[in-house]
C-alpha cells in the first residue's frame, strides 16, 4: 500500500506539521463538546480539592485529537505530563521505573494503552488505584514483595481500540470518553485556526472546501491545508478561495467526498466486476490487488460510514449513493 494523502494516521509531514497546531487550552480546543465540558468539571474540581485529576481514556480513530486532549489536561491542571506507549513498554520493571519517576500530580499519558501486555498491565492495578506498587527483592525463598508509595498521578490512557482494553483495567479509569468525527463546521473552524498560525490567506468558503474533504478529521484537514497552500503557492497566486481549494484537491485526487484513488478504485471495482455486490471481501480484495485485512480495517470504515458500502450476510453490496457519486446510472434492481 502506497502512502495515501488521505491517512488519518500521522505521517512525519504531520509530525514537523502538529506541534506548532496543537491546541494548548480546552478553549482552543475545537468541537468535542461533551468530552470538554466534563473535563473542564473534573479539572475545576480536582484543583478547587487540590488533589490530582482521576485517570481518563480516551477512544476513537486515529487524527481526533486523543494526544492534543491529554496535553491539555496537564496544561489546565499545571502539571508536567510524561509520555509513553504501550508498545514502548515491554517489561514491569520499565513501568515501574517510569511511574517512580513521576512527581505528585504529574500526567502519564499511554498512548496505545490496548498494547500494554499482561505483566505490564498488572503494576498499573495497584499504581493507579492506591498509587503504590510492589516490587519483588531477592530471588527463590528469600524472595519477597515490598510496597512502595508514589506521587498521586494521572493516568491518560488513549487507544484506537477500545474493544482491546482488558476489563480490570478500562475498570481502573474514573473518565471515559469517546470521541468523535468532527463536523464541517467544525473542520472549517480547526482549518481558518491553523491558517493563521502558518499565515496562510485563506477565506471562509476556501476552508469549507477543504473541510468537506477532511473525512471528519482534524489531522487530515491540517494537512490538506498545508498540501493546498503548497499548490496554491505555485498554481494560482494570493488566497485560498473555494475555487483554489477545489482545484488544488482536485490535483490531488481528493474528491468532494474525501475519497481518493483507492476508494474509488474498491467502488467502481464492485460496480465493475461484481454488478454493485454482494461481494465477498477475500473475492474484492484479490480483484483489486489488496489485502483483506487493510480493506476491512483501512479503506472500509469511510465508506460505509458515508453510506458509499454496506455489509451483508452475503458479502459487501454498493449503494444508490455511490452510482450517484461516481456518476453512473443506478441499475434498475438495484434501487432499493
Ligand atoms: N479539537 C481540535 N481542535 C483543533 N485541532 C485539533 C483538534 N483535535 C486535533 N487537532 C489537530 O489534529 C492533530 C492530530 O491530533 P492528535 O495527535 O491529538 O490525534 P490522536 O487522536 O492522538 O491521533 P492518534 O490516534 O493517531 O494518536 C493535532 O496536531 C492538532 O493539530
Ligand atoms: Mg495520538
Amino acid at each position: 500500500m502506497g502512502k495515501r494523502i488521505i491517512t488519518t494516521d500521522e505521517t512525519e509531514e504531520d509530525q514537523r506539521l502538529e506541534p506548532s497546531l496543537r491546541p494548548q487550552t480546552l478553549e482552543q480546543y475545537i468541537g468535542q463538546e461533551k468530552a470538554k465540558k466534563s473535563l473542564k468539571i473534573y479539572i475545576q474540581a480536582a484543583k478547587k480539592r487540590n488533589e490530582s485529576l482521576d485517570h481518563v481514556l480516551f477512544y476513537g480513530p486515529p487524527g481526533l485529537g486523543k494526544t492534543t486532549l491529554a496535553g491539555i489536561i496537564a496544561n489546565e491542571m499545571g502539571v508536567n505530563m510524561k509520555v509513553t506507549s504501550g508498545p514502548a513498554i515491554e517489561k514491569p520493571g520499565e513501568i515501574a521505573a517510569v511511574l517512580n519517576s513521576l512527581n505528585e500530580g504529574d500526567v502519564l499519558f499511554v498512548d496505545e494503552i490496548h498494547r500494554l501486555n499482561r505483566q505490564v498491565e498488572e503494576v498499573l492495578y495497584p499504581a493507579m488505584e492506591d498509587f503504590a506498587i510492589d516490587i519483588m527483592i531477592g530471588k527463590g525463598a528469600a524472595a519477597r514483595s515490598i510496597r512502595l508509595d508514589l506521587p498521586r498521578f494521572t493516568l491518560v490512557g488513549a487507544t484506537t481500540r477500545a474493544g482491546m482494553l482488558t476489563a480490570p483495567l478500562r475498570d481502573r479509569f474514573g473518565v471515559i470518553h469517546h470521541l468523535e468525527y468532527y463536523t464541517i463546521k467544525e473542520l472549517q473552524t480547526i482549518i481558518l485556526r491553523s491558517a493563521e498560525v502558518l499565515d496562510v490567506k485563506i477565506d471562509k468558503a476556501g476552508a469549507e472546501a477543504i473541510a468537506r474533504r477532511a473525512r471528519g478529521t482534524p489531522r487530515l484537514a491540517n494537512r490538506l491545508l498545508k498540501r493546498t497552500r503548497d499548490i496554491a503557492q505555485v498554481l494560482y497566486e494570493g488566497e485560498i478561495t473555494e475555487e483554489v481549494a477545489g482545484k488544488a484537491l482536485d490535483f490531488l485526487d481528493v474528491d468532494r467526498c474525501g475519497l481518493d484513488n483507492l476508494d474509488r478504485l474498491i467502488l467502481n471495482t464492485m460496480i465493475d466486476k461484481f454488478g454493485g455486490g454482494p461481494v465477498g471481501l477475500d473475492t474484492l480484495a484479490a480483484a483489486i490487488g489488496e489485502d483483506g485485512g487493510t480493506i476491512e480495517d483501512v479503506y472500509e470504515p469511510y465508506l460505509i460510514k458515508n453510506g458509499f458500502l454496506i455489509r451483508t450476510p452475503k458479502g459487501r453490496c454498493v449503494t444508490e449513493r455511490t452510482y450517484g457519486h461516481l456518476g453512473l446510472p443506478v441499475p434498475e434492481e438495484k434501487d432499493a
